[in-house]
């Protein structure tokens, strides 16, 4: 699978894309992350992006040539363009899921106060990764990259632990123990050291629905 990142900070994806199974499923070419400079795509010897918004107002907008012109330039047949706007569709798991079917995604990142209102008329999709507002995409593709990537056959090693984690099948996680067996009179629950494997089983699936309904009031739906 290829991500094709357009961003005016190449740089800022440098270093995130270093650590744990994403970097291991870069080195290994089950993914491929392409970073593209926007201002590349300037159509214009300033290398200028941005201007200021019709009608007046605070900020810089992105220009909707650039990004035209990105567009152009790095679509193929079986691309997926998704724009990051903090008015786009909630990301959630099931979409992460359903976009590591695609084999090329292109995510633009804007900054400032956003993209021209006609960007939208050449990508797939618009997404938010939350009700908040973030100082621009970057650091929404590496949330989308990390998320979609998991899905990626070879990415995660046992495809177990993806199958496991919270949001899958409608509930949260079960809570984990690990050494040492007592921390300052807090003991691991008898059970995770019975060895009964049916009975553990049984324990997670009732502390997994407890903490689903306590902190969700019921099962998780994704729309
Ligand atoms: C400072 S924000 C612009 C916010 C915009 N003026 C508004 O109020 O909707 C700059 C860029 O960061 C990105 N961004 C900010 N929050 C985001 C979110 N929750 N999800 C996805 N992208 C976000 C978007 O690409 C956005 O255009």
């Amino acid at each position: 699978m290829q991500f094709d990142i357009i961003t005016i900070f190449p740089d800022f994806f440098t270093t995130p894309l270093k650590y744990g199974v994403i970097s291991k499923a870069i080195e290994k070419g089950i993914l491929r992350i392409k970073v593209h400079d926007l201002r590349d795509y300037s159509g214009n010897k300033h290398r200028k992006i941005d201007d200021r918004p019709f009608g007046g107002g605070a900020g810089m907008v992105f220009m909707v040539e650039p990004i035209y012109n990105a567009l152009s330039s790095l679509k193929r047949e079986d691309s997926h363009t998704i724009l990051l706007t903090p008015s786009g569709k909630l990301f959630n798991q099931k979409r992460a899921r359903e976009l590591s079917e695609k084999e090329n995604i292109i995510i633009i990142c804007p900054r400032y106060e956003g993209v021209d209102e006609r960007v939208k008329e050449f990508v797939d999709e618009e997404i938010s990764i939350g009700d908040y507002i973030l100082t621009g995409g970057e650091t929404a593709a590496l949330v989308l990259i990390e998320a979609i990537s998991r899905y990626v056959k070879g990415v995660v090693g046992k495809e177990e632990s993806v199958k496991n984690e919270s949001f899958e099948n409608g509930i949260f996680d079960y809570p984990q123990y690990t050494q040492p067996r007592e921390f300052k009179g807090m003991k691991v629950p008898e059970v995770l050291l019975s060895g009964n494997h049916k009975k553990i089983e049984e324990w997670r699936k009732k502390k997994a629905l407890e903490l689903t309904i306590k902190r969700r009031g019921g099962l998780i739906e994704q729309d």
